[in-house]
């Protein structure tokens, strides 16, 4: 039995185990064997941060690379056209076709002319006879904002993929599966309570995780006690690590909004917010969108909103 926990809560690092994208994941991997595929084909991966968006590229790369394609994994920061250039996508000396995945991580809302070259270079390379995929990810503000720009045809046909929270049964399986195969067990009720407290999230569900097998590493099961006290602390360090210093940045219109969500169960209705904020009804709006744009809040129906992410509520409750 090996005491080193197989958990893995950090940003851009693959899980030990990849729940609930089965789908999309087999999808990308039989239209890469279709051979009537297109010749170029562009793809929007969005989600909230630490959905697992950066992990679903490494994946994606691997199955590319294990058929033989050239991969180009690029993030987009600036320079990102002199990086993604014609004869990295065609090496002349490779002598033979080579199918080409390109991956393009953290795109922003500000990025429209290098995206715009990028993407000519990769229709340009299609045209020369590879296979060439492209696949971007960004925040859903950002790259909701890029797929609506006339300069940007190829992404407002792209091929979406909107990566949600993961199902109760597929995060106990991201956690069960782990720390089986890392030889210890975790009881029914422990698993349950550790799906429960990661709400679907894919960082929680690694944060969780680890401090439930880091509690007691030399045991052999994870007991629902040791979930306990893991989830509090999961619960605190999210608020640190994540949301509070995005609430540090806040002006006092926006993080007054927030506190006022705070009020609430559920989503909550944008009237109710202008009455407990003393706002316009204008101003409440403004301040929703301004919040949706920076991922902290987003649509939720029927003039409603609801957090992004999952304990900010709390966190919101907690340090006021
Ligand atoms: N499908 C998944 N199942 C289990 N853990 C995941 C999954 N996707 C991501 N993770 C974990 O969540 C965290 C955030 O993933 P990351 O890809 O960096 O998110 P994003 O790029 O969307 O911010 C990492 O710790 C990663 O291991
Ligand atoms: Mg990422």
């Amino acid at each position: 039995m090996t005491t080193h926990s197989p958990f893995r809560p950090s940003f851009g690092v693959s899980p030990p185990l990849l729940a609930g994208r089965g789908g999309t994941i087999q999808a990308f991997a039989t239209s890469l064997d279709d051979p009537t595929g297109s010749s170029l084909s562009v793809s929007l991966v969005t989600g909230h941060s630490g959905v697992g968006k950066t992990v679903l590229l490494n994946k994606l790369e691997a199955i590319s690379r294990a058929r033989g394609r050239l991969v180009v994994a690029e993030t987009a920061t600036r320079g990102l056209p002199a990086r993604i250039t014609a004869d990295r996508l065609h090496p002349p000396s490779s002598g033979r076709t080579i199918d080409v995945l390109i991956t393009i991580d953290e795109v922003h809302g500000g990025d429209i002319d290098e995206l715009r070259t990028v993407l000519t270079t990769c229709k340009a390379a299609a045209r020369g006879g590879p296979r060439v995929d492209v696949v971007v990810a960004g925040l859903p503000p950002a790259a909701t904002s890029l797929a609506g720009q006339r300069a940007l045809p190829l992404l407002r046909d792209a091929h979406r993929v909107e990566l949600g929270m993961i199902d109760h049964d597929e995060a106990a399986v991201a956690i069960r599966v782990p720390v089986e195969r890392a030889g210890r067990t975790i009881s029914d009720d422990a698993l349950a309570k550790a799906a429960a407290a990661a709400r679907g999230y894919p960082f929680l569900i690694q944060l969780v995780g680890h401090l439930a097998w880091s509690r007691r590493p030399g045991s052999t099961t994870i007991t629902s006690a040791d979930v306990t006290s893991a989830s509090v602390e999961a619960a605190r360090l999210v608020g640190r690590m994540i949301h509070e210093p995005s609430l540090r940045r806040l002006a006092p219109p926006e993080l007054g909004f927030l506190e006022a969500m705070a009020a609430d169960d559920h989503p909550s209705f944008l009237c109710d917010i202008s009455a407990r904020t003393g706002s316009t009804p204008g101003d409440a709006e403004a301040c929703a969108l301004w919040l949706t744009e920076a991922d902290l809040i987003e649509p939720a129906g029927q003039r409603r909103v609801a957090f992004a992410l999952p304990y900010l509520r709390e966190c919101l409750r907690d340090t006021r």
